[in-house]
């Protein structure tokens, strides 16, 4: 019997904080008109200092699980695809697995660029219906505003932070996340990098002095890059699924600009009702963006049980990925107060454990030392 892998839940999480492109103007070089015009973007989200990928993470999957109805516990792999990491390491996904008591699951996280929520559904996708794992919790989260240089206006209007998640789950009915294609070509790596921090060019004086830390990119360049895959990785993936273009009911591409939208949309033969803009609101939150479309996609009542989506996004690397699902669950009503509740104390207890946790493992370093100091054999006379 095939297994196929169904989205049974999603959640996503913005900060407050909004930066609008008329207070962006009032410190960098730059309007509301060409921000607008050349991009589409009209505002994004900023974390405030307590935010960061981690906890944006951890919101967007609570509310996926809660939706998914599933028990932290059934969850079997955590994913988080992320270009900002909390750390260099620990992975961010230990950290969410540990927050959420998902107590049985494995955790990586996947670095693809905007891309990577793309590829971390395909392996999700593919450890599902190759019998792996069964419940895989898929997060896509990023704290942009963190390597963005400020000064840069050829970059710093174009980003935000947010996060999505989704939980994928495999069921013999078919449906779900019917083909995937994943591409790169590392020739073009230098054109959307982040050159400092890393084992070639280890952080020092002289990376943050030249601001080695922050977003370089050649925006023409991956703009005519991102053109061309868009379109042809939808066109791809359809086609694996065995759908003709017009069977798509929404597209999902990846929110980093509207004129390369609108560019795929028009190769694609798709008119707008079929094709989901949220960027103006937020800006290319990366691996965020995507997931977060699909929720609002959702919210805003775009996507029902039998609809053909496809997403689709490309990014640093450079990387593409498109994903084609054949849509299978129902919106379900709010959470009953007593099943939220129940929710609730139950990730106070995860925190709990944490903190237990921690603490023996202070405990039994402390009583180990303790312990060879005592074995200690006095030295020879
Ligand atoms: N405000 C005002 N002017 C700006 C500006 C800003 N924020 N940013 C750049 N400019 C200026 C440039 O300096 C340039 O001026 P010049 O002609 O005097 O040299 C002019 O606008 C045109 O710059 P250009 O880079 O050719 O603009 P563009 O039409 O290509 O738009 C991007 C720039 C970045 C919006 C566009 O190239 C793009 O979206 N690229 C893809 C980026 C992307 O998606 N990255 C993420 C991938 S996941």
């Amino acid at each position: 019997m095939p297994r196929y892998a169904h989205i049974i839940g999603w959640g996503k999480y913005v900060p407050p904080n909004i930066l609008t492109n008329e207070a962006l103007a009032k410190t960098v070089d730059t309007t509301d008109e060409w921000i607008r015009e050349r991009t589409g973007i009209a505002q994004r989200h900023i974390a405030s200092s307590k935010e960061s990928t981690a906890m944006m993470a951890v919101h967007a999957a609570r509310e996926a699980i809660e939706v998914a109805d599933v028990n932290p516990s059934d969850i079997d792999l955590v994913i988080v695809a992320t270009a900002t990491p909390e750390y260099m390491f620990p992975a961010t996904a230990c950290l969410v697995q540990d927050a959420l008591g998902a107590s049985r699951a494995g955790a990586f996280d996947l670095e693809a660029g905007c891309s990577g929520f793309m590829y971390a559904l395909a392996t999700a996708t593919g450890m599902i219906r190759g019998g792996m794992y069964n419940t895989i919790l898929v997060i896509g989260a990023e704290t942009l505003s963190r390597i963005i240089d400020w000064n840069d206006r050829a970059t710093c209007v174009l980003f935000g932070d947010g996060a999505g998640a989704v939980v994928v789950r495999g069921s013999d009915e078919p449906g779900g996340v019917l083909a995937s294609i994943l591409g790169s070509d590392g020739s073009g790596g230098e054109l959307l990098i982040v050159p400092g921090g890393g084992s070639k060019h280890p952080t020092g004086p002289d990376t943050v002095l030249s601001k080695m830390h922050t977003i370089k990119m050649s925006g023409r360049e991956v703009y005519r890059f991102a053109t061309r895959v868009m379109a042809s990785a939808s066109r791809q993936v359809a086609e694996q699924a065995g759908w003709s273009l017009d069977k798509i009911d929404l597209f999902i591409p990846h929110q980093a600009n509207v004129r390369i939208i609108d560019s795929a949309a028009k190769a694609l033969k798709l008119p707008p009702e079929k094709v989901f803009v949220n960027l103006d609101r937020y800006g290319n939150t990366s691996a965020a963006s995507i997931p977060l479309a699909l929720c609002e996609a959702i919210d805003a009542g775009k996507i029902k049980p039998g609809d053909h989506l496809v997403m689709v996004g490309f990014g640093a690397g450079l990387t593409w990925a498109a994903c084609a699902v054949q849509w299978s669950t129902a919106k379900p009503g709010a959470l009953a107060p007593p099943r939220a509740a129940v929710s609730r104390l139950r990730y106070l207890w995860s925190g709990i454990k944490s903190i237990v946790a921690r603490a023996l493992r202070h405990v039994d370093a402390a009583v180990s030392k303790l312990i060879d100091i005592f074995e200690r054999k006095p030295p020879e006379e």
